[in-house]
């Protein structure tokens, strides 16, 4: 166990030696034959037509690439992702819409954190914690009364401290201002492998998903991991992965190839629309925004998504009707977060920021799922 650790630590380490990624990813690929790009693209095109889909058709219709009127047809999708969201009801006691975890802050970057962590709260669970390291702590403390944060990624205690608050923790999101010190994401590789032993739904995002990309098995086959990239991300992880470089003609194939590859997890990819896959389908976002993205806007993501995720898996089975947990989830983290931007582009033009993004988060809500 040790000796694994201190393996990933000098991967981690070797930033100036980008090769050895490849040839990890060969001999994974090697055990998988079946898993070989060509058949995988053939594969896609038959199972999308053959095989009904989990999700009902609505929701198909919405969010395909080949919808002809996404916006409208979104509005007949959203009743899926509303069913998830838990009532406010008085006999509910704290905690139970969600305690959600986020693991990052360092000395550079302490708004990250901040910003899932608060965001999670906005968009509606009970308690946030922030784990980051040491230095990062009191920083990030300052920005909000609000917030439980824990001193811990960089301590020699983390993993007891860790340990004890994740019984309690109904989501983790992994990565907002991370940063890349050895030391630290050894330690979030351990924090990473106690979720999962307890089943519980991780967001990766950031230098969380740097990390996935110099480890892939940390979340092969995890069916409660949502990675989260960006464009540059993701082509980092498609070529650590899948060995080559995304098919730019064919974006949705390559979401759908890398979810696939890396064991069906939920996959989220960035951009001008988002593109959603489970290794199954691939579901398109296209809410419609702005043209002004801001430092930050991830976060507030990545934030959401826990939450959300969280509440997916909460509803049970009658309320997601058939649709996979972390797909709802996904839809309805993206929407949210576009409406977000949409609402306070509206107010604040080109000066807008991600804290005018949060503080649309209550009325980008409202009239996404509660209208
Ligand atoms: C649930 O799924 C069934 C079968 O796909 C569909 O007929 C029904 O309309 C769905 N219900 C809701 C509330 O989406
Ligand atoms: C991923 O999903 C595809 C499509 O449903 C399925 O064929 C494949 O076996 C799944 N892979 C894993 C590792 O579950």
């Amino acid at each position: 166990m040790a000796a694994g650790l201190r393996c990933g630590a000098v991967r981690i380490c070797a930033r100036s030696k980008p090769a050895p990624a490849a040839p990890r990813m060969a001999t994974y690929l090697e055990a998988r034959p079946a898993v070989t790009v060509a058949a995988v693209v053939a594969l896609l095109s038959a199972a999308l037509v053959l095989f009904g889909p989990p999700l009902n058709s609505v929701m198909q219709g919405a969010f395909s690439l080949h919808s002809a009127h996404p916006t409208e047809a979104m509005e007949d999708a959203l009743p899926l992702v509303r069913a998830i969201v838990p009532t406010l009801t008085g006999e509910k006691h704290k905690g139970q819409a969600g305690r959600i975890g986020i693991v990052g802050g360092c000395r550079e970057y302490t708004g990250a954190p901040y910003f899932a962590a608060i965001s999670a709260l906005k968009v509606g669970a009970d308690l946030s914690h922030v784990f980051c390291a040491i230095e990062a702590a009191p920083v990030i403390k300052s920005y909000s009364p609000e917030l439980i944060v824990h001193p811990v990624l960089d301590s020699p205690h983390w993993e007891q401290e860790v340990k004890a608050w994740l019984p309690r923790l109904h989501a983790l999101v992994v990565g907002p201002g991370l940063g890349r010190d050895h030391y630290m994401l050894e330690n979030v590789e351990g924090i990473l492998e106690a979720a999962k032993t307890r089943d519980i739904p991780v967001v990766i995002d950031a230098d969380g998903l740097w990390l996935v990309t110099e480890r892939p098995a940390l979340v092969l086959g995890y069916q409660k991991a949502i990675l989260t990239p960006n464009h540059m991300e993701f082509s980092r992880l498609h070529q650590a992965v899948l060995s080559g470089p995304v098919d730019i003609a064919d974006t949705h194939g390559s979401v759908l190839r890398l979810s696939r590859a890396l064991g069906n997890v939920t996959m989220v990819l960035k951009g001008e629309h988002d593109l959603i896959s489970d290794g199954q389908q691939v579901l398109e976002c296209s809410l419609e925004g702005s043209g002004r993205r801001c430092g930050g806007q991830g976060d507030l993501l990545a934030g959401a998504l826990g939450v959300m995720a969280h509440w997916a898996f909460l509803a049970g089975a009658e309320k997601t009707n058939g649709s996979r947990p972390l797909l709802l989830a996904a839809l309805g983290a993206c929407s949210l977060t576009r409406q977000c931007n949409r609402q306070a582009f509206q107010k604040h033009g080109r000066s807008m920021t991600t804290s005018d993004m949060i503080a649309e988060v209550g009325a980008a809500f409202r009239e996404l799922f509660e209208a």
